[in-house]
């Protein structure tokens, strides 16, 4: 049958890695989705840059082209515009969209999606919260039957990549940061990562998707890791802690209401703590529900083919229901 044309909205570490995947696994993709993928096109800024794995022929700064030639839109490019002009334009066309930007569903995912109901089709994002670990999937979906209590985490790889390294082996803190970004752990603005606005975002998502609750942004008691001194890193070892960026949801009824309240921020936890044994860019999700207990889930939570892992997923979700 006609193959499904892609377009890849990003081609830098997220969208490269999507683009070389797509190719090396092209006969297994065709045959999950019932017929070939064709790759047609991967939008970005600098159409002069030399990107590893990715077709030259391929590259274009014409995304609006891009996307009104596809079956499917694929958005990593992140930030808010033109990322959700481009994604309008797919869904009201009817055209599935897979996206890794954590922000913008944050703070548009329940108007996107009512735009997909209308036009008949749907929009992924599995990607956007700790990218190889499929959460999202078993909050929305595996625990559909089920009450859930509370979610907590390290869900964002960049600060516990900083965190364990300054922690374990003494590197200093803006060393450890420009380790992160060349491992492309970092968002484009690092300040997302080290002030918990990715892990805000990441953390809206999912308690969104467990409570079926109108939970914001601004809904966040946030607090990043860049008020923390030599200090506090000694005590905590002192104090046989570590400190961790913990992201958690859990509902209430203080003051009578059926609320979701929301958290990020930096935690001095016992070493053998669950989420204390993440290592360098790991993720580690607790979700506690009613009939199914404690569930751990755990492995990379950023980085270019992690999160290309997860939106070849949604590829494949997505192309499949069509
Ligand atoms: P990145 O390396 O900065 O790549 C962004 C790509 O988008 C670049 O190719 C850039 O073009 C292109 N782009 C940006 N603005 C554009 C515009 N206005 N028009 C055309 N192209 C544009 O970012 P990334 O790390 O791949 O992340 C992409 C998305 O995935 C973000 O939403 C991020 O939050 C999410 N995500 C990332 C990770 C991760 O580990 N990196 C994990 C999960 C989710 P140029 O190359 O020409 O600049
Ligand atoms: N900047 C993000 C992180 C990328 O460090 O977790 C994965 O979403």
């Amino acid at each position: 049958s006609a193959p499904l044309r892609v377009a890849l909205l990003g081609g830098g570490t997220v969208g490269a890695a999507v683009a070389r995947l797509l190719g090396e696994r092209a006969e297994l993709l065709a045959a999950r989705v019932g017929r070939p993928l064709e790759l047609v096109g991967v939008a970005v800024r600098d159409t002069s840059r030399v990107r590893d794995g990715v077709d030259p022929a391929l590259i274009t700064d014409d995304a609006v082209a891009l996307v009104d030639g596809a079956d499917l839109v694929v958005e990593v490019m992140g930030g808010l515009e033109p990322a959700r002009s481009l994604i309008e334009r797919a869904l009201v066309r009817g055209v599935p969209v897979v996206t890794a930007n954590k922000q913008l569903i944050a703070q548009q995912g329940p108007e996107l999606h009512a735009l997909a109901a209308e036009h008949g089709t749907d929009l992924h994002y599995e990607a956007a919260v700790m990218a190889a670990v499929p959460v999202m999937a078993v909050v929305r979906e595996s625990l559909a039957g089920d009450e859930i209590a509370s979610i907590s985490g390290i869900v964002n790889g960049s600060t516990n990549y900083v965190l364990d390294l300054v922690a374990r082996k003494g590197v200093p803190f803006e060393d450890a940061v420009r380790q992160a970004g060349e491992l492309g752990y970092l968002e484009a603005d690092p300040t997302e990562d080290l002030e918990g606005l990715d892990a805000a975002a990441k953390i809206v998502l999912l308690a969104r998707t467990a409570w079926g609750l109108p939970v914001t942004l601004d809904d966040v008691q946030r607090q990043g890791i860049t008020h923390l001194t030599d200090t506090d890193f000694e005590q905590a070892a002192a104090n046989g802690t570590v400190i961790k960026l913990v992201a958690s949801a859990w509902r209430s009824s203080a003051g009578g209401g059926d609320r979701v309240e929301v958290a990020v921020r930096p935690v001095a936890l016992p070493q053998d703590d669950p989420l204390a044994q993440a290592r360098e860019g790991a993720n580690v999700l607790i979700v506690e529900a009613r009939s199914a207990g404690t569930l751990r889930l755990h492995g990379a939570g950023a980085g270019g083919d992690a999160t290309a892992s997860a939106v070849l997923g949604d590829i494949v979700r997505a192309a499949r229901v069509r």
